[in-house]
């Protein structure tokens, strides 16, 4: 009997131990028998390994177990590392002993499914191999954005995700029964980040942000993983300055750490490589001029759509900032711009290649006075942000933050062809199962 609890080799390790005996687990990726042998492929984190099993080296229970066991079967593997030229990646493993540890039923994905149907058995297609790298990405983007806030002097915080206080337009709130309330799932948390800059200055809140958007691009999520960093004395210049080390720090540290991983899912490192800072600033003065240009027929005051953003970074190779937008299209806490009323002090971040915006920062409004205006004029209810006005009753500062969408930033950067693929549960208008 094999010790399934022994710690084993993981197969990259295995496949470098050539003329070793090594125990290895995983699950049956490939399988086929010829001649007395069956060839199994296993598959576990680190890679995959041809594995033979010869039905004169082995007993009869373990012959049988292999040769019934279905793909994906988890199997533990004992044998001994050959070299063989014939077998993928050069080494084969010679099995002497092995346990199935679960043959369980026929895997119900094959080779050619439908994304629909892709969609609803999520659950067991997080384990093909694109997916697996997508997801290791993922959480290598996650790992790198804390490394480079943390560097840079912040202090995760954790902000409430049920609230009444909406944060931006409130138009696309999830309600949810609050006991004998009405409250909903937060569509960002900045404004509880503002309220911890007094006390710790530079914060961050790394959360999923809630949408209920009726869109159906292939930008849109429902619940996607929101980076909302908030900076006491920072303003617009700043901000961008600061968003351009951020994303530009990824994006090396991608290149630098994960070559293999990219190369096997495409994507062009060299492209990667060129994003560092400076990004262009334009206006957004400017964009609807350039947009015009290339033929489009927006006008001043417009928002952008999925066509704008196109026409606008089709041929950059690297983000670009959008700033000082018209007050009517942007959310009440932005101040505005005293060279230009119209406009508030304000940027998004586009992705090239027409991936849309990736982020949305501001300046906050910080006098009370003006943030007062602000929202009775978009006739907002004043009990559900008293806390909100609180914060600029006592020692208001001039501060700025910003909101990261992470499966934006991957979908670009992976180059992927749909945000569902950035996220492993994805929760879209039409999905909020598995
Ligand atoms: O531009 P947004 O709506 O800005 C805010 O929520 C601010 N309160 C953020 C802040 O300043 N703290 O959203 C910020 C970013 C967008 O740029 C985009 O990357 C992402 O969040 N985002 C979405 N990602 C996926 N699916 C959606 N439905 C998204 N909506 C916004
Ligand atoms: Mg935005």
């Amino acid at each position: 009997m094999l010790n399934i609890y022994a710690k084993g080799k993981h197969i990259s390790e295995a496949m470098e131990s050539p003329g070793k005996s090594v125990l290895i687990k995983g699950w049956i990726y490939r399988k086929r028998s010829s001649g007395g042998k069956i060839f199994c492929v296993v598959r576990d984190v680190s890679g995959t390994m041809q594995c033979v099993i010869d039905r004169s080296k082995v007993s009869s229970e373990a012959w049988n177990s292999i040769d019934s066991a279905y793909l994906e079967s988890s199997v533990v593997f004992q044998g001994s590392v050959k070299t063989d030229e014939r077998a993928p990646g050069g080494k084969e493993l010679e099995v002497s002993d092995l346990t199935v540890l679960h043959s369980g039923e026929q895997f119900p994905i094959t080779e050619y499914q439908s994304t629909e149907f892709l969609l609803d058995v999520r659950h067991l297609w997080l384990r093909s191999e694109r997916m697996k790298y997508i997801m290791q990405e993922r959480s290598h983007l996650f790992r790198y954005i804390r490394e480079h806030m943390d560097k840079s002097g912040f202090y995760e915080i954790t902000p409430p995700l049920i609230t009444v206080a909406g944060g931006e337009t409130g138009a696309n709130l999830f309600e949810v029964n609050y006991f004998d309330s009405k409250a909903y799932l937060t569509e960002s948390s900045q404004l509880y980040a503002e309220a911890m800059i007094y006390a710790l200055e530079k914060v961050y809140s790394f959360a999923p942000s809630y949408r209920a958007e009726k869109s159906r691009t292939t930008k849109h999520l429902a619940e996607y993983w929101h980076l909302e960093p908030e900076m006491v004395y920072f303003d617009n210049k700043r901000n961008m300055a600061f968003q351009e080390k951020l994303v530009s720090s990824i994006a090396s540290k991608l290149a630098k750490n994960d070559e293999e991983i990219l190369k096997k899912l495409d994507v062009d490192i060299e492209a990667i490589k060129k994003i560092k800072p400076p990004f262009k600033r334009i206006s957004y003065e400017q964009a609807i001029d350039l947009l015009n240009q290339k033929g489009s027929k927006l006008q001043w005051g417009d928002d952008f759509g999925v066509e704008e953003e196109r026409l606008l970074t089709i041929d950059e190779d690297k983000p670009v900032f959008i700033y000082n937008w018209p007050k009517e299209i942007k959310a009440f806490y932005m101040p505005v711009n005293p060279k230009d009323p119209r406009t508030v002090l304000c940027a998004d971040l586009q992705a090239p290649h027409g991936h849309g915006e990736i982020i949305g920062g501001s300046e906050r409004i910080w006098k009370l006075d003006e943030l007062l205006e602000r929202m009775k004029e978009q006739k907002m209810n004043m009990d559900n942000y008293s806390w909100y006005i609180d914060l600029r009753k006592y020692g208001s500062v001039p501060h700025a933050g910003f909101g990261m969408g992470i499966e934006r930033v991957l979908k670009w950067l992976l180059n992927l062809d749909h945000i569902r693929d950035a996220i492993p549960f994805p929760r879209m208008i039409n999905r909020v199962k598995p």
